[in-house]
Formats: structure tokens, C-alpha cells, sequence
């Protein structure tokens, strides 16, 4: 039987859920959080089995798994759809739902109301939004509805074109500034958590010392309070450029391109499917079918 409710309880922590107060307790012990996107039910379970603290169904779904150049083009649909699906593999992970670029910017209204859909409608633990500075009142305005938010900062995808492409943030003294005070302003909304993304290692580092909430970097130096790669880049199925910061743990994409391989082979063969694989049935009721189409084939020659 399965120890969490079958319909998502906002809000609420299911059993066995690592509770979000603990992330605290890890920056301050210095202990290591662990994150790594999913994108569907085996994804969240594999990640919860491997001990990953938190789990992000991240907008970077439009990449990996729906083929776009940018994260920009998910829709709330797409995500509500993938973060269902990761909620009912993820148990003791905390599960964030990336809010897609056009869900949050319009109005803290429009936010709060995307927001909800997202803890009501898929079981989401929190959600992340990027930036700062205009998206504060933002992140401020979900909070206050009672759901947890993860800040994002230095690169952020969605808005890729306005920081001039896809490269590391505040490697000037005077950005590096202006990346703290975001940090800072985040915190201070009440964010639980910070995503810093490509950001020099000793910026990341200041950040992590000066603000209450858990860092979690990628591309970000080994200082932040917890590291996240994306799932695709981490496993080898991504067959895009990989960014400075990644680190491949296995090249399953090449496992599953052979295992395609050999199946199209034995298919093509006749080697698959053998014996094991296939039904047999009682040998009388084998020899009265085989009769019966036997008459069956011989009406039809006398027809002819
Ligand atoms: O969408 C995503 O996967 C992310 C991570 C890179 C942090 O935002």
C-alpha cells in the first residue's frame, strides 16, 4: 500500500518527506545538499533511491526532453504535466517545479495563481522562479500564499538573450556586487533556497557565507551549500555541447543507442522472439483450433 495520499495534498508533507526546515540545518551543519532535475516517475523515484535531497523538474524539460534550443517555449501545461509524473516517483525528496518563463513576470497575481496550480494540481513541495529586482515582489507575493520558493540568479535561461547568451555572470567586481545584493534581496523575501547558476567560484562562495538560505551551484564552485546538474547532462543522454560545469556520471545514452541496436538486429534476424518469450497453450485445445481452422481453410478452397 502507498504511504502517500493518492490525490496530491497541498501543502501538506506527505510521510517520509524530508522536511524543509532541514535544508537549514544542512547549510549550518555543512553538510552537502544534493539536487538533480527529473522530468518523470522513474526519473523522481531513481533520484529518491540514490539519496537526492531535493529534486527540480526544471524548465530545462523544453531541452532535454521536448526537443526546443531554449527553455523559453515550456508551457505551464508541459511542466504541470512533468511534475505530476515526478511527484508520484519522489517520496522523501522535496520536489520544486520550475515556473515556466510567461507564468510569473505579468503580475504577482498571475504568479501566485500559477504558483498555486503547481503545489494543487501536481503535489509540488515549491517552486523556483528566476531572477531578482522586479521578480522580488514576486517571490514575495508566493511566499506569502504559504508556498516555498528557490530563488535563481547569475544565469538564468529564460532570459538568456538579454545577458547577451548563455555565459557565467558577475565576473566583474561591480556584477559580482550586484549578484550579492540579489542574493541578499532573495533572502530577504524569504526565499528558502538560492540557485546560482555560472557564477566564479569565489562569488558564489561570498554569497553562501553572506546569506541565511542554502546555495545550490551549478557552474558555481565547490563553496555553495549544494550542487545540481542537470539529469541529461549528468547521465550522458544529452547529445548537445555540455556546458564547462558538467560532469558526465555515465553515458546512457550510448547504452540505450546500443541496446536499440541489437534489438532491431535480432528483430530483423528472426532471432527475437525466442521460446521464453512466448505463449504456449494446452495441447488439446491447440489440436481443436488447429482442426477447426483446418475446416475453416477447406470451406473457403471449395467456395473458390
Ligand atoms: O531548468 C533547470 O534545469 C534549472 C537548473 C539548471 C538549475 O534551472
Amino acid at each position: 500500500m502507498s504511504i502517500r495520499p493518492q490525490a496530491p495534498a497541498p501543502a501538506t508533507p506527505a510521510p517520509g518527506k524530508l522536511p524543509i526546515t532541514e535544508l537549514a540545518e544542512m547549510k549550518a551543519r555543512r553538510q552537502p545538499i544534493v539536487m538533480v532535475t527529473a522530468y518523470d516517475a522513474p526519473g523522481g523515484r531513481l533520484a529518491d533511491e540514490a539519496g537526492a535531497d531535493l529534486v527540480l523538474v526544471g524548465d530545462s524539460a523544453a531541452m532535454t526532453m521536448l526537443g526546443h534550443d531554449s527553455t523559453v517555449p515550456a508551457t505551464i501545461e508541459e511542466m504541470l504535466m512533468l511534475t505530476r509524473a515526478v511527484t508520484r516517483g519522489a517520496r522523501r525528496p522535496l520536489v520544486i517545479a520550475d515556473m515556466p518563463f510567461g507564468t510569473f513576470q505579468v503580475s504577482d497575481e498571475d504568479a501566485v495563481r500559477n504558483a498555486i496550480r503547481f503545489v494543487k494540481e501536481t503535489g509540488a513541495d515549491a517552486v523556483k522562479l528566476e531572477g531578482a529586482g522586479p521578480m522580488l515582489p514576486r517571490a514575495r507575493a508566493i511566499v506569502d500564499a504559504g508556498i516555498p520558493v528557490m530563488g535563481h540568479i547569475g544565469l538564468t535561461p529564460q532570459s538568456a538573450t538579454m545577458l547577451g547568451g548563455y555565459k557565467a555572470q558577475g565576473r566583474s567586481a561591480e556584477k559580482a556586487l550586484a549578484l550579492l545584493a540579489d542574493a541578499r534581496a532573495l533572502d530577504a523575501t524569504g526565499c528558502f533556497s538560492l540557485v546560482l547558476e555560472a557564477v566564479p567560484a569565489p562569488v558564489a562562495a561570498r554569497i553562501t557565507q553572506e546569506i541565511s538560505i542554502p546555495t545550490i551551484g551549478i557552474g558555481a564552485g565547490a563553496e555553495c551549500d549544494g550542487q545540481v546538474l542537470v539529469w541529461h547532462d549528468l547521465l550522458g543522454l544529452y547529445d548537445g555541447r555540455s556546458a564547462r560545469f558538467v560532469k558526465r556520471y555515465a553515458e546512457i545514452g550510448d547504452a540505450i543507442r546500443d541496446a536499440l541496436s541489437a534489438f532491431a538486429e535480432d528483430v530483423r534476424e528472426r532471432r527475437f522472439p525466442e521460446e521464453q518469450h512466448t505463449y504456449a497453450m494446452p495441447a488439446d485445445e491447440l489440436a481443436l483450433f488447429a482442426a477447426a481452422t483446418s475446416d475453416q481453410r477447406e470451406h473457403a478452397d471449395d467456395r473458390g
